[in-house]
């Protein structure tokens, strides 16, 4: 039996503006049709700002095999989501990015980046990353009610990302302000008009070159100092630093402070799973990280070019045609997840794909767990008490999940 086709707005910014907060304010039924009566389903876009059209792909088996395929899938072909312009789209005016790269190209720099990240670094960080949630709970304290996703959400990934690409204390205002702006290009609330998007790109492309410079005087242990000795070396472009820069100001951050926010605000929905999470405040579980990712979804959707005319589900799939794997539903698909609307801070396994499973899974991953871990740890150990103080209110996009306002009163323990 087929069911009735509802009104399908799945890549509408007032569909995620308007969500419900009791289905994680994601159109769930939607996904669910689409899974289950249109799994190759044809989008077609009509505003100037987005992709013309694309085949959305919602079930998780298939996201997880094109997001594996890249021969078939191409990163490199142009387009990155469903908008038209982004800074790491070298087909249309942007510049090169690992997520724009394929094969030797994304290879060599993913190698460059990964220096980076190595074990060692990473437990540098996570010292880091201890002072900086204990200000950011003592500030919070202070103040009582407050909106957490700027509170708390906000602060934390973005003091990281300083920390991981170099970016001196003293520039990390500005830099911030920029990767804010990308966060949310249509919503008015954040970012006035596009204009103001792509003067903000303008401006971090060419302080991009300007930390280049500051960490070629100054090497550190950060992602820059990487970047600028792998171009010395002759491994990466001047374009490829910016676009690689452009690509961490656009992802790191904002995903993180979205999955904190909405975690935050299902841990209140759910006074078990926030209790459970009390009793292991002292070493919060990976599966608890895990299923805020899931449930987040941060990233909605991205898109991958078909490079050969093929079948997908009946349809005809063209060479040229563009490709979206829609993270999010496949994150609550009933195929790979038992009761995939429970919030199950101990589910395991968890093959949720908000970070991407294939040569491009992200490569911040563990930093961005690690981010939560830390900061809910400190808040947990010196809280008795987390509770609404208002509605939650989402930011109006269709491919960033950001939460614009939560807010929640804290009783200290
Ligand atoms: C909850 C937070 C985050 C989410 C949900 C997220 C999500 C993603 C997704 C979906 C991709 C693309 C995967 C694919 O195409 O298969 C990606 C790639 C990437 N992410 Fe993240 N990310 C997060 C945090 C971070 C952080 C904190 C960093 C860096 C510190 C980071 C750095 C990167 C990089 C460099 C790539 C490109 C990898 C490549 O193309 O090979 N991300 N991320």
């Amino acid at each position: 039996m087929t069911t009735a086709r509802p009104d399908l707005r799945i890549l509408e910014v007032d569909t995620y503006a308007n969500g419900d907060p009791t289905t994680f304010g994601l159109p769930l039924d939607q996904y669910e049709y689409l899974q289950n009566e249109e799994p190759c389903y044809l989008q077609e876009f009509s505003d100037p700002f987005l992709i013309d059209r694309a085949w959305v792909l919602s079930r998780h088996s298939d996201i997880w095999e094109i997001d594996r395929n890249v021969e078939l899938y191409a990163t490199d072909r142009g387009s990155v989501n469903m908008w038209k312009v982004t800074p790491i789209d070298p087909v249309y005016g942007g510049m090169p990015a690992m997520l724009s790269m394929s094969g030797d190209d994304h290879r060599r720099n993913r190698g460059v980046m990964n220096r980076a990240f190595t074990p060692n670094m990473v437990k540098k960080l996570e010292e880091k990353f201890r002072g900086y949630a204990v200000e950011i709970v003592d500030r919070a304290l202070e103040k009582g009610t407050f909106n957490f996703v700027h509170d708390i959400g906000h602060a934390m990934p973005m003091e990281a990302l300083g920390d991981v690409l170099g970016v001196p204390e003293a520039d990390r205002p500005k830099f911030f302000a920029w990767v804010d702006t990308f966060a949310a290009p249509f919503d008015t609330r954040v970012t006035p008009s596009f204009d103001h998007v792509l003067a903000a790109i303008g401006e971090l492309m060419v302080y991009s070159t300007e930390l280049a410079e500051l960490r070629r005087n100054e090497p550190g242990d950060d992602v820059m100092t990487k970047i600028v000795q792998a171009h010395d070396e002759g491994n990466m472009s001047e374009d490829e630093i910016i676009g690689n820069v452009a690509l961490l100001a656009s992802g790191a951050a904002e995903s993180t402070r979205t999955a904190l926010s909405h975690g935050m605000h299902e841990l209140m929905r759910n006074p078990e799973q926030m209790a459970f999470l009390r009793e292991n405040a002292h070493d919060i579980p990976a599966t608890a990280i895990q299923e805020m990712v899931r449930i987040a979804s941060p990233f909605t959707h991205l898109v991958r070019t078909a490079t050969a005319d093929h079948e997908l589900h009946g349809k005809h799939i063209k060479e040229g045609d563009i490709v979206l794997m829609l993270f999010a539903a496949g994150n609550f698909d009933p195929r790979a997840f038992h009761e995939p609307r429970a919030f199950d801070l101990s589910r395991d396994p968890n093959p949720h794909l908000s970070f991407g499973r294939g040569p491009h899974q992200c490569l911040g991953k563990h930093v961005a767990a690690l981010e939560m871990k830390i900061l809910l740890e400190e808040l947990l150990q010196r809280t008795k008490d987390i509770k609404p103080a208002g509605d939650i209110n989402y930011i109006r996009d269709a491919y960033s999940r950001g939460v614009y306002d939560l807010p929640v009163t804290i009783t200290p323990a």
